[in-house]
């Protein structure tokens, strides 16, 4: 045999070789996983589904500590969340090792967006479009935690978020179902790597499972409530996607999702997450969930909550005391079958097998291995790269920016020019403000010879202009202005919904003040959501929205407002004008009353006192160079089902600078038996071209990319004509064209 025919043999064997090894350690486990279970007592099952909070073992209302320690010892906690660090976890593991089976614990955290090294909240680093940087700020989260003890993280929250005043859309990946599915996989691969159980590696969580995002009104915690149709098409599928790329666990969710609260829906977790994805992982609830399905008016009480919530597939109770308290009981009389606590006992076991718990309970927590992962300096470097990336350039009038080096003074004003903890954002493990680099700072840093005139003008509450007249004279005398607006880091995130996205207090007026000198005022915007502030829009030189950037925020901010960095973040949700736009999505659904014409509106689907169209769209991003679209090709204009269409086309930076683009495919299904959205994302890829290069792109289109979920739930791509568009965002389409799809 020749060399170049054996290849194709020994990769085939080597792949055999590789899937049957894995097979065979599966096998191992759950035979280990058996062999401990008709070990175990009832009590010791129920004690494997028991997480307890480490936080409130201390400080107020921690009187019963002793006997949360007593449990520890006793076997009747399977996981802690919110201990953290090497001492205390190999403390608290040793508790655990005391019990009678000795099964170690599994240490949870809200590693959302760092751990130590605090990176952009999840919404920002969304507008990255980057999913490698994404990938990378999810593996130091995970490499850093996983040092100091922690072997699973809450993240990543696959929810989408079409409504910004609910505060969590800074958690997540913002509006569109197919940038949030391919997010989630990077996140997933982040956090946990190729397999479970590498030491710079943690578990993750597809959370909050689901609808979560949906929250009526934008209010935390509030109902949900729509077709299964849009279930299926919007909010589930970056959960099936993080399930398929092996997402070690999923969280459930506080709400309701057409009246049955998720905790207890056996739909969601036992027909389709288990059924139907067959998803091997296990279930945690969200904090007190299954109490709340007393509160829901859903439960009669603690005990029925246990029952319902187990039999429906949460697999873990968070903080409830439903299980711990009520399920051995429950199982005694029959309410529960043996068979579903076992499910749930074996599932949770298989991952602290997987994590190689079993072998070496204390092999996450590694003094050596923490202090050097959470002072590696390659971390911040990597940090303010990411950060950079997140940035998105909303307004660029006659090139205000990049700021020149050479300007002799700047004036720097606002409430968040020196901010330092509000960079980190919510959701961080642990503030470190020493850590953070302010705005003024990285200026400091980027413009060394340029004088900086500081001014705050107000706090970002800013109830009072007491201030604005310094900060109007320190704007007069500069040669240049910059404004640093938007929210604290507690105004985004759980519990966090606001009814007014607008800027906090008198900050719009702040702003006013400054454009009243005449100057050209740039502004940086700092937000865990989509704030509306339409005077800056119409006004600002500028805009430069920041989310929050996280410790390396101050440099990444100077990197682009002076050039060294040229912005290429894109919006991962859209920018209502107003409250009254919201919910708002670039993916609305075609209707029979389309606005044609602007000006001519009556009996069209219109807002008579605001046009349709957000302030600024998903998907929209300026950068210091431009590109241009061209040469659109489709490989054939019509395709069989099994066929795949190559949709070709160059883009062309045509501008004086290197530049990064994010080139975005969007379809429209013409005419379907379900009414389609008039656009939605299909593809998207970020590249780099320098000054005059040209490349020639291409995106694949397939059966998949024409699919839709049926008004039976299939997913189906129906014969008929779709078009094909090809933009830098969803409201700049640059190319259009036609494909077939037949049977
Ligand atoms: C949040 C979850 C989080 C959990 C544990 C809950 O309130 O909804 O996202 O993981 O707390 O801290």
């Amino acid at each position: 045999m020749k060399r170049s025919s054996l290849a194709p043999l020994v990769a085939a064997l080597f792949l055999a070789g590789g899937s049957g090894a894995a097979e065979a350690q599966d096998r191992a486990i759950e035979r280990k996983v058996e062999a401990l279970l008709k070990r175990m007592t009832l009590e010791e099952k129920v004690g494997q589904l028991h997480q307890l909070s480490g936080r409130q073992m201390t400080g107020p209302g921690s009187e019963k500590f002793a006997d949360k320690l007593a449990d520890i010892r006793a076997g009747r906690v399977g996981s802690m969340l919110n201990v953290k660090g090497v001492s205390e976890t190999r403390e608290i593991q040793a508790l655990a090792l005391q019990s009678r089976l000795k099964i170690p614990l599994l240490f949870g955290l809200d590693v959302i967006h760092g751990y130590k090294t605090v990176f952009p909240v999840p919404l920002g680093e969304a507008a990255s479009w980057d999913m490698e940087a994404i990938r990378q700020s999810a593996a130091i989260a995970a490499k850093e935690a996983a040092a100091s003890g922690i072997h699973w993280t809450f993240a990543p929250m696959v929810d989408i978020g079409r409504d910004p005043r609910w505060g969590r859309v800074m958690e997540g990946a913002g509006e569109d179902t197919y940038l949030g599915s391919q997010i989630a996989i990077a996140r997933v691969k982040g956090f946990q790597g190729e397999k479970l159980g590498a030491l710079d590696r943690v578990m993750a969580t597809a959370k909050h499972f689901a609808a979560y995002g949906a929250a009526i009104a934008g209010r935390d915690y509030n109902a949900a409530d729509m077709s299964e149709h849009q279930l299926h098409e919007v909010y589930l599928p970056p959960f099936k996607a993080a399930a398929d790329a092996g997402v070690a666990t999923f969280m459930n969710s506080f709400n309701t999702l057409n009246g049955v609260p998720a905790t207890a829906s056996a739909y969601l977790q036992r027909d389709l997450l288990k059924g139907k994805w067959n998803y091997k992982g296990f279930v945690v609830s969200d904090w007190a969930s299954i109490k709340e399905l007393v509160e829901h008016g859903h439960a009669a009480d603690l005990a029925q909550a246990a029952a319902q919530a187990i039999d429906a597939g949460s697999d873990m109770d968070m903080e409830g005391y439903a299980y711990t308290r009520h399920l051995a009981d429950q199982v005694r009389s029959g309410k529960v079958k043996q068979s579903r606590l076992d499910e749930s006992v074996r599932r949770v076991l298989v991952k602290k097998f997987e994590m190689g718990l079993f072998d070496d309970p204390y092999r996450y927590s590694d003094a050596a291995r923490e202090q050097a992962a959470l002072n590696d300096p390659e971390h911040a470097r990597i940090a303010r790269d990411v950060a950079r990336k997140t940035l998105v350039l909303l307004k660029n009038e006659q090139n205000a920016l990049p700021l020149s080096k050479g300007l002799k003074s700047l004036a720097v004003i606002g409430p968040l020019a020196e901010a330092k903890r509000d960079l980190e954002g919510g959701w961080i493990v642990q503030s470190d403000t020493s850590r953070v680099v302010s705005v003024v700072e990285g200026l400091r840093g980027a413009l060394p010879d340029t004088r900086l005139l500081v001014a705050q003008g107000c706090d970002v509450a800013c109830a009072s202009s007491a201030g604005f007249a310094d900060a109007v004279a320190a704007a007069k005398q500069a040669e240049a202005v910059l404004l640093v607006v938007g929210e604290s880091w507690d105004m985004s995130g759980e519990a966090k919904s606001r009814a007014d996205i607008g800027l906090p207090g008198q900050q719009a007026q702040l702003f006013d003040a400054l454009a009243a000198t005449g100057k050209p005022v740039i502004v940086v915007m700092m937000a865990g959501r989509p704030l509306v502030f339409n005077n800056v829009a119409d006004k600002a030189a500028a805009i430069l929205y920041a989310w929050f950037p996280g410790a390396q925020g101050g440099n990444a901010v100077a990197d682009v407002l002076v050039g060294d960095y040229n912005p290429s973040g894109k919006l991962p949700m859209s920018f209502p004008r107003s409250v009254g736009q919201i919910p708002i999505s670039y993916q609305q659904y075609r209707t029979g009353r389309p606005v044609v014409n602007e000006a001519n509106i009556v009996y069209r689907s219109a807002y008579i006192d605001s046009p349709n169209t957000p302030r600024y769209a998903f998907g929209h991003g300026l950068s210091y160079t431009s590109f241009a679209y061209g040469d659109l090709a489709i490989s054939k204009p019509s395709m069989k089902r099994g066929d795949k269409v190559t949709v070709s086309f160059t883009l062309a930076n045509t501008g004086a600078r290197a530049g990064e683009e994010v080139v975005q495919l969007y379809i429209r299904d013409k005419v379907a038996s379900l009414v389609r959205p008039v656009m939605e994302l299909k593809g998207f890829r970020k590249l780099k071209l320098e000054p005059g290069e040209r490349r020639t792109l291409s995106f694949q289109v397939d059966r998949d990319t024409l699919s839709f979920h049926n008004a039976k739930l299939q997913w189906v791509a129906e014969p008929g004509e779709f078009e094909i568009m090809v933009g830098s965002a969803s409201d700049a389409i640059r190319l259009r064209g036609a494909l077939t799809l037949s049977d």
